[in-house]
């Protein structure tokens, strides 16, 4: 039986803005590919064949990119009107897709993470991705025994580990969780105004469900400028080698598509260009540039560059969104 995954993707992203007025977050460029298209490819090599997607804001643009870029994977789409927390938006996809049982994954939209797929579908009984991280008191967080985990805590003041959950979770039977989560919503059972799905794990596991912790190599996010330009020199550390061209200079790791129209440049390290860039005398590094980017006499370091925008005579740092202009003396 094909396996299912359900993606929250409805934030709007706005610690990301002003690349999020107009790319929903998990469609930001980040090593060559979207942020949700490395957390699909993974997925799809694990054997999952079927997504339902939890949009909001700019869920078009997102469902679309979906179907058109994976045309063999089974998409559904749920439309989370409100903004009631995770735990709604994951009983939302329940509801939706009708799913009330078998086994399934839920991966948050925003997060790519390193990790065994196919050993954590496998797992026997529930199993959620966990990290220990010095400050856990922004996460989910996970008390266990040897594997079990017997407690959890939606960002608690005072943790009582430092075991985070990084948002990756499997589950042998949606029942148990889609039983959980109505519970909560049925009884208005909301953590900081939200319905949380840590409130609904935590319930499954008073009812006796197993719970274990999955072990995660990396955790990526991309919630803010820094992280996201982080996560862009990890993920690239797995990028092929660009092939060598005349009058440019490459400091690998760097993601060029053919499309790059690049003379006497210096790229890199750090480097993801989209499609169709136009670069003319640049030198640039640790630096993200959108699609359709024309950049001339620049030297540009730890910059976020939207598509279709255009750089001219301009050194420095920059964070600009799509179609900005940028004109130097
Ligand atoms: C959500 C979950 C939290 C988890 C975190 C991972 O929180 O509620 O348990 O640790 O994702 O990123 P959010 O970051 O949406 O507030």
């Amino acid at each position: 039986m094909g396996i299912t995954a359900i993606i929250p993707a409805a934030g709007i992203g706005t610690r990301l803005r002003p690349h999020t007025f107009s790319l929903p977050k998990a469609l930001l460029p980040v090593a060559g590919n979207t942020v949700l298209g490395h957390i699909l490819d993974q997925l799809v090599a694990a054997g999952v064949d079927r997504v339902v997607l939890v949009v909001g804001y700019l869920g078009e643009q997102l469902t679309e990119w979906v179907q058109s870029t994976y045309p063999d994977l089974r998409v559904d789409t749920v439309h989370q009107a409100e903004r009631l927390g995770l735990g709604h938006a994951i009983y939302q996809a329940l509801e939706g897709a009708d799913l009330r049982e078998g086994r399934g994954l839920v991966i948050l939209g925003d997060t790519v993470v390193k990790a065994d797929f196919a050993g954590l579908l496998a797992a026997p009984g529930h199993a959620m991705g966990v990290k220990e991280v010095a400050d856990p008191r922004r996460f989910g967080v996970a008390v266990t025994e040897g594997e079990r985990i017997i407690e959890l805590e939606e960002k608690p003041e005072e943790p009582r580990s430092n075991l985070a959950m990084v948002g990756l979770y499997a589950f042998s039977d949606l029942g148990a969780l889609h039983r959980s989560l109505q519970h909560i919503i049925t009884g208005n059972i909301r953590t900081r105004g939200e319905f949380q799905l840590t409130d609904a794990l935590q319930r499954m596991i008073e009812e006796g469900e197993y719970l274990s912790t999955f072990p995660i190599q990396g955790w990526f996010d991309v919630g803010k400028e820094e992280s996201w330009l982080e996560t862009n020199r990890d993920l690239l550390a797995h990028v092929e080698e660009p092939a060598p061209r005349e009058g440019v200079i490459f400091h690998p790791p760097v993601h060029v598509p053919d499309s790059a129209e690049l003379s006497d440049c210096e790229i890199g390290p750090n480097v993801s260009l989209e499609e169709g860039v136009k670069f003319n005398r640049v030198v640039i590094e640790n630096s993200i540039v959108g699609t359709g980017v024309v950049v001339t006499d620049c030297a540009i370091r730890d910059s976020l560059i939207g598509a279709n925008s255009r750089l001219i005579g301009l050194k420095g740092c920059f964070n600009l969104g799509e179609n900005s202009e940028a004109v130097g003396e």
